[in-house]
């Protein structure tokens, strides 16, 4: 497996838990949780297991679904003033009648270990340094650099155009000096756009590309996270009969984030990061292996 997340997340949580250790004031994740969505649960109880895990304090505030804006947005603010919480998380998706933009937008930057605040996503999209980067193109960047994709000058089609994934990974991509095509559900002439990738990252939540749309030696990247008829985590490769043979098989492999086990644990080690960062009082300087050089100094 060229692209195996699990492995190299393992690697930098044992490196996290070793700068935790060293600090007298520990970082301290609060993630906010509203209403009971399924999904969202898990994702939150995954995070406060990961940072326990490493010595990071870390507290998770439910509220019901039916919490006004405005107690929703006090209780941010309260945070923001708390001197013991380094870091603030606003679990997604919010209840309906909640505007993210307008909860999002009290979340003091220099605690948005999300980056979702104008400040760091506006920072971001002109090529200043945001607080933090986003934790999943962050986690997808350090990933294809421990495997020393190259990227400068490479073309990267990304699938999905959403504040989370697609945008702030294009303008990442774009500060490594690759040229970056954004599809979405809208796009004409899909394949053909796939088939001109060096590197494809697709965060469509649905099975959208073939095997056979990947051209040789391109680099797939697989975001989608969907359950498929027999309830088994799948991501967005559809892998119908597209081979001829075993070594055309092996040979895909070797160029697959798989799923589960690829873009889904380096996210997480990417808050962790982002949160060991918020407790240093340090801005993130660089983009994957090169922040983990200035921060953690892990070599690869
Ligand atoms: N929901 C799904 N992904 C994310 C994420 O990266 N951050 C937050 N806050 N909520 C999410």
């Amino acid at each position: 497996m060229l692209l195996d997340g699990k492995a190299v997340s393992k690697i930098l949580l044992e490196k996290i838990k070793q700068e935790v250790n060293k600090l007298d004031a520990k970082p301290h994740l609060v993630v906010i949780l509203v209403g009971d969505d399924y999904a969202s649960k898990i994702y939150v109880k995954n995070k406060k297991k990961t940072a326990e895990s490493l010595g990071i304090k870390s507290t998770v505030i439910e509220f019901p679904s039916d919490i006004s804006e405005e107690v929703l947005i006090n209780k941010i603010n309260e945070l923001n003033n708390d001197k013991d919480v380094s870091a603030i998380l606003v679990q997604m998706p919010l209840p309906k009648h909640i505007n993210r933009d307008n909860v999002v937008s009290v979340i003091d930057p220099k605690k948005d270990v999300d980056c979702f605040t104008p400040e760091n996503v506006g920072k971001l999209a002109i090529g200043m340094k945001p607080y933090f980067y986003p934790v999943t193109p962050q986690g997808i960047m350090i990933m294809l650099d421990y495997y020393k994709v190259p990227i400068e000058g490479k073309h990267v089609v990304i699938i999905g155009r959403s504040n989370i994934v697609g945008k702030p990974m294009a303008q990442m991509m774009l500060q490594r000096n690759a040229t970056v095509t954004i599809c979405h559900s809208k796009t004409e002439n899909l394949e053909e756009i796939i088939k001109a990738a060096d590197i494809i990252i697709s965060a469509a939540g649905k099975k959208v590309v073939r095997c056979k749309m990947v051209k040789n030696n391109a680099v797939f990247v697989d975001v989608g996270i969907s359950r498929d008829a027999n309830g088994k985590l799948t991501g967005d490769l559809n892998w119908e009969s597209d081979f001829n043979n075993f070594n055309e098989v092996v040979s895909f492999l070797e160029r697959v984030s798989p799923v589960p086990g690829g873009v889904g644990p380096m996210t997480i080690v990417s808050l962790m990061l982002n949160t060991l960062a918020s407790a240093k009082h340090m801005v993130i300087l660089c983009l994957g292996a090169k922040l983990l050089l200035s921060t953690i100094s892990l070599s690869f």
